[in-house]
């Protein structure tokens, strides 16, 4: 297993959608394994694909950040069937965005299909928290960020840190 590079805004890579996987192979495999060991060490509780150079439609999470029993989960192929109801999510954050937290408006519950690492269809309804993490990293494979969610006086500010930041270095 290796750790991978994680790319941050304001890389264009992470504004690509991602290409749907039509064959899990062990390439792909591997590359599920390293997005879950880079992921852990960054420490995340989700990633996406695309955050780490691969233009493959999947997503690694695992919301318990449970050191002890670590068990990720993983969805090919994911697809927000529906989503329902309102919440704030509070100081979200991105490990693609760093240093930059803000509240996002996000849908209470949400219904996800797509298929395990095996390939058998999978479906997986989620609701507070979870939800968020799954709208979150399939936002990601369609090429968008949090920060594409928020007021865009809060997106100015943010990107002009980064500028300067940019200059400084
Ligand atoms: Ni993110």
């Amino acid at each position: 297993m290796s750790l991978l590079a994680i790319l941050t805004y304001p890389n264009r890579f992470l504004l690509q959608v991602t290409r749907p996987v039509d064959n899990i192979d062990g390439q792909l495999q591997q590359l599920i394994e390293d997005m879950a060991e880079t992921m852990y060490a960054a420490p995340g509780v989700g990633l996406a694909a695309n955050q780490v150079g691969s233009s493959r439609r999947i997503l690694v999470f695992d919301e318990m950040s449970d050191a002890e029993k670590r068990q990720f989960q993983v969805i090919v192929n994911p697809k927000l069937i529906e989503s329902d109801g309102e919440l704030i999510s509070e100081n979200e954050g991105c490990l693609s965005v760093p240093e930059f937290r803000s509240d996002v408006r996000r849908a209470a519950r949400v219904l996800v299909e797509g298929v395990d690492r095996e390939g058998n269809p999978l479906r997986m309804e989620a609701e507070g928290f979870r939800a968020v993490v799954l709208q979150h990293e399939i936002d990601h494979l369609d090429g968008k960020l949090f920060i594409d969610r928020i007021s865009s006086l809060k997106r100015q500010l943010y990107k002009r840190r980064v500028k300067k930041q940019q200059k400084i270095a």
